[in-house]
C-alpha cells in the first residue's frame, strides 16, 4: 500500500496511545506522515517513543483528555511547535458503557457522550483553526462506528450507539460548512480486536464466538484491516470524498 502524497504530512491522532488509534498512527507513519498521539492515558509517551523506533517517523505526544476544550487547542499548538501544522487527524479517543438503559448513572451516560462526540469536535475544531489561520487545506477522519447504524447486540450500549449515530452527522456538518478547504469523513467500524475489545472477549470467550457467528467475513476485524480506507481518506486520492461514513464490518451490517 502507497500514498506517496501522504510522505511529509503531519496528523494528530486522539486515543493513539494504544488499540486502533495506534495502530493507525502506525499505517500513517510508514507513509511518512509526522505523528502527534493525544491521550488521557500517561503510556502515550512510550506509545510515541515506540512509534518512532518501529518507523522512523517523527512523532511528539501530550497527555490530555478530549473532553477539554482548552487542553485539546494547547496539545495541538504544543504539537505543531515540534511538527508543524497538522494536515491530518484522526479522531479515535473513544469509550463505552454497558448497563440496562433504565439504570445507567447520569455521569457514566454523559461520559460517554463527552469523550466520543464532544471531544471529537473540539479536536476538529483545534484541527480547523490552525489550518484555517494558514489558509491551509487538511482532511480530518472522525473515528465511528456501525453502532451509529445498528444496535449490537446482546450487551447493551444506548449511549455509545448514540454518540457514534452523532458522530457520523457531525462529519457531514462539518463537511458541508469546511469544504472545499477541510474533508471530514468517519470510519464506522464493526467489531475489531483492539485493547478495548480484547478485555471483553479474553473474559468472555462466549461473547467473542457470538459476536463473530453474525460477522459475514466469519472473524472479528485485525486493526491493520482499517490500514487502507484510513489512509485512502487522508490521502488526496480521496479529494473528492466528504461528509461520508464508510462502514467497514466484514459484511456486518449487510444482513
Ligand atoms: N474496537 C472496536 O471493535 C471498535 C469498533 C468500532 C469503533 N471503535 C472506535 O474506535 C476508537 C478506538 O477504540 P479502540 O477499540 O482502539 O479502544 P481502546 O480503548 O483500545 O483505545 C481508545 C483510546 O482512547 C483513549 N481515550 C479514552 N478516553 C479519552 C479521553 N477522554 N481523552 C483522551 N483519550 C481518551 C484511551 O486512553 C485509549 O488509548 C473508539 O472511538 C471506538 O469507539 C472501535
Amino acid at each position: 500500500m502507497n500514498f506517496p502524497d501522504l510522505a511529509g504530512r503531519t496528523a494528530v491522532i486522539t486515543g493513539g496511545a494504544r488499540g486502533l488509534g495506534y495502530s493507525l498512527a502506525s499505517a500513517l507513519a510508514r507513509q511518512g506522515v509526522s505523528i502527534a498521539l493525544l491521550d488521557l492515558l500517561p503510556e502515550v509517551a512510550a506509545s510515541a517513543a515506540r512509534l518512532a523506533d518501529e518507523t522512523g517517523a517523527a512523532t511528539t505526544w501530550a497527555t490530555v483528555d478530549v473532553t477539554d476544550a482548552a487542553s485539546v487547542d494547547a496539545a495541538f499548538a504544543a504539537a505543531r511547535e515540534t511538527l508543524g501544522t497538522a494536515d491530518i487527524l484522526l479522531t479515535a479517543a473513544g469509550i463505552t458503557v454497558w448497563g440496562d438503559s433504565a439504570e445507567v448513572e447520569p455521569v457514566a451516560w454523559s461520559r460517554v457522550i463527552d469523550i466520543n462526540l464532544s471531544g471529537t469536535f473540539y479536536a476538529a475544531q483545534s484541527f480547523a483553526r490552525a489550518l484555517r489561520a494558514e489558509g491551509r487545506t487538511g482532511s480530518a477522519v472522525l473515528v465511528s462506528s456501525m453502532s451509529g447504524r445498528i444496535v449490537n447486540v446482546p450487551q447493551h450500549q444506548a449511549s455509545y450507539n448514540s454518540s457514534k449515530a452523532a458522530v457520523d452527522q457531525l462529519a457531514k456538518s462539518l463537511a458541508v460548512e469546511w469544504a472545499p478547504d477541510i474533508r471530514v469523513n468517519a470510519i464506522a467500524p464493526g467489531y475489531f480486536l483492539s485493547d478495548m475489545t480484547r478485555q471483553f472477549t479474553e473474559a468472555n470467550p462466549e461473547l467473542a464466538a457470538d459476536w463473530t457467528a453474525r460477522i459475514p467475513a466469519g472473524r472479528m476485524g485485525e486493526p491493520a484491516d482499517l490500514d487502507g480506507l484510513v489512509l485512502l481518506l487522508a490521502s488526496s486520492s480521496s479529494s473528492y470524498i466528504t461528509g461520508q461514513s464508510l462502514v467497514i464490518d466484514g459484511g456486518y451490517t449487510a444482513i
